[in-house]
C-alpha cells in the first residue's frame, strides 16, 4: 500500500480534539482476564485493531464466547477451565503481547496448544518466556530450542518459583504473573527496571490479590476472578503521535480527552516537558483502575536532551516518534539505554535511522539507541513502514513537516493498534 502525504494543513496548523482509540495493552489484558473470570465481562471502549482482535480470536479458539456488538465488547468467563484445547493453531498475527502473555496462560492449561504469528513474530525472542516458563513446571518448546515460535506448550501443575527478571520487560513479568496465578504457592518476581502494570492493576480490578514493592511482585497461586465491567483508556502510545504533531507544526493546539496517564507509561509527557514543549495534563477526577486524563499540546520550540535509564521502559514504544521530536529541536538528543528496540516489531534503531535519514534527518544509530542532532528540515521521500504500525505512524507525521510530497510504503501497518490513524489526523487539518 503506498500513500502520499494526504494531509494539507491549513493557515492554523493542527487544531481540535482527538479521541485516540482504546489502550492495546489493557484491550489485551481485558479479554484474557475475561477469559479466565467467572461470570460476564463487559468492555467498553476496546481496541478494534489488528493485534487485539488476534487475542480475541485465540480465546474464541480455546471455547470462550466473546461477543462485540460494535459498542462493547463482552466475555462470557467460565474461569480457568472453562478454557478449552484448541483444535487448530492459536496464530497471534503480528502480536508479541498476545503471544507471551498466553503462553503464561497456557504452561497451566492441562491441554497441548501451538502459538503461531506472521514474519515478524517468528523473529523475535521467546526464550525469555519460555525458560522461566520451564521453571514453572510447563513442557514449553518452540523453534531454535524454545527460541522462536511456533511454540508449543502442553500444560502442566505448576509450582511456585522465585525469579528476577533479567531484562526490562512487561511481556515477560506479565507472563510469570498468569502462570504464578495457576502456581501451588506464592511465587516472587523481581523486576531491576519497572515496566508496565496493566497485569497488576488487571488482577485487582478482577478481584485478586498480588503485591508489589521495590520491584518485588508477590502473587499467590489458585487465584480465581469474577467478571467486571471495564473502560479502557485512550492509548497515551497512540497520543503520541498526536502530541509530537501538535507540537511541531506551527500553529497548532491540539487537545486529547480520556488517555491513560498510568504512570508507568508517561515518558512521553516528561520527555516533551523536558524537551520545552507547550503541554499540561488535566487529570480526571474518577476512581477507574487506570487513571486518565486530558492532554493538552501546542507548537513549541524544543531542545535536545538526554534520555535513558530508568524512563526508557515508560517511553518504549514512543522512541520511534521521539526521535522524530528531537531531529526538529535545536541542538543534541542522546536516546540510550534502549537495545530492547532492536527486538520489537522490527529492529526499531535500524528501521526509525534509515527512514528519517531518507527525509534529511541528522540521525545516527548507536548500540543502544541513537543520537539526534537537530533542527534539521525535513524534505520529500520514498519511506517506508517496514511493516511496523509505529514507524509508520511517525513516518506520516513527519510528512506533515515536509514541504515536498513524502510517499509511505507499507502504509497499512497502522491497522496493528490504530486502524483510524490517518482519518484522524486528516480530520485535524480541516479543524
Ligand atoms: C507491552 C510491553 C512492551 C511494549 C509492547 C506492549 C505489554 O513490550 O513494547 O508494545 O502490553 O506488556 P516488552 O515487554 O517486550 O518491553
Amino acid at each position: 500500500m503506498v500513500m502520499s502525504k494526504k494531509v494539507m494543513i491549513n493557515s492554523k496548523g493542527l487544531r481540535g480534539n482527538i479521541n485516540v482509540p482504546g489502550d492495546k495493552s489493557v484491550s489485551h489484558r481485558s479479554i484474557m482476564f475475561g477469559a479466565i473470570a467467572e461470570g460476564l465481562t463487559v468492555i467498553h471502549n476496546f481496541l478494534r485493531a489488528d493485534d487485539c482482535l488476534s487475542t480475541m480470536a485465540c480465546f474464541k479458539k480455546m471455547g470462550v464466547n466473546i461477543q462485540d456488538d460494535g459498542d462493547k465488547v463482552v466475555v462470557h468467563g467460565k474461569g480457568w477451565n472453562g478454557l478449552v484445547e484448541p483444535e487448530t493453531i492459536l496464530d497471534v498475527g503480528n502480536s508479541g503481547t498476545t503471544a507471551r502473555l498466553m503462553s503464561g496462560i497456557l504452561a497451566g492449561r492441562p491441554f497441548h496448544s501451538v502459538i503461531v504469528g506472521d514474519e515478524s513474530i517468528a523473529k523475535r525472542p521467546m526464550k525469555r518466556v519460555t525458560a522461566p516458563l520451564a521453571l514453572f513446571g510447563a513442557a514449553i518448546d518452540g523453534r531454535n530450542h524454545g527460541e522462536y515460535t511456533p511454540l508449543s506448550i502442553r500444560g502442566r501443575k505448576l509450582s511456585s518459583i522465585e525469579y528476577k527478571l533479567p531484562v526490562a520487560s512487561a511481556q515477560v513479568k506479565s507472563a510469570l504473573i498468569l502462570a504464578a496465578l495457576q502456581a501451588e504457592g506464592e511465587s516472587v518476581i523481581t523486576e531491576k527496571v519497572p515496566t508496565r502494570n496493566h497485569t497488576e492493576t488487571m488482577i485487582r480490578k478482577f478481584g485478586g490479590d498480588i503485591s508489589s514493592r521495590n520491584g518485588e511482585i508477590r502473587v499467590a497461586g489458585g487465584q480465581r476472578f469474577s467478571g467486571k465491567e471495564i473502560k479502557i483508556p485512550g492509548d497515551i502510545s497512540s497520543a503520541a503521535f498526536f502530541l509530537a504533531a501538535g507540537a511541531l507544526v506551527p500553529e497548532s493546539k491540539l487537545v486529547l480527552p480520556g488517555i491513560g496517564l498510568n504512570p508507568t507509561r508517561t515518558g512521553i509527557i516528561k520527555v516533551l516537558e523536558e524537551m520545552g514543549a507547550s503541554i499540561s495534563v488535566e487529570w480526571d477526577d474518577n476512581d477507574e483502575f487506570e487513571p486518565t486524563g486530558t492532554i493538552t499540546v501546542e507548537s513549541s520550540r524544543l531542545k535536545g536532551i538526554e534520555i535513558s535509564g530508568d524512563l526508557i521502559p515508560a517511553l518504549i514504544d514512543e522512541i520511534p516518534v521521539i526521535a522524530l521530536l528531537a531531529s526538529q529541536a535545536e541542538g543534541r538528543t542522546v536516546i540510550k539505554d534502549a537495545e530492547e528496540l532492536k527486538v520489537k516489531e522490527t529492529n526499531r534503531i535500524d528501521a526509525i535511522v534509515s527512514q528519517l535519514r531518507i527525509l534529511g534527518a541528522d540521525i545516527e544509530s548507536t548500540d543502544d539507541g541513537m543520537v539526534i542532532n537537530g533542527p534539521a528540515a525535513l524534505h520529500g521521500g520514498t519511506v517506508d513502514s517496514l511493516g511496523d504500525h509505529r514507524i509508520g505512524m511517525t513516518l506520516a507525521v513527519a510528512a506533515l513537516l515536509s514541504k515536498q510530497e513524502v510517499l509511505l510504503k507499507n502504509a497499512g501497518a497502522v491497522n496493528i493498534s490504530y486502524p483510524s490513524f490517518y482519518s484522524d489526523l486528516h480530520s485535524l487539518s480541516l479543524g
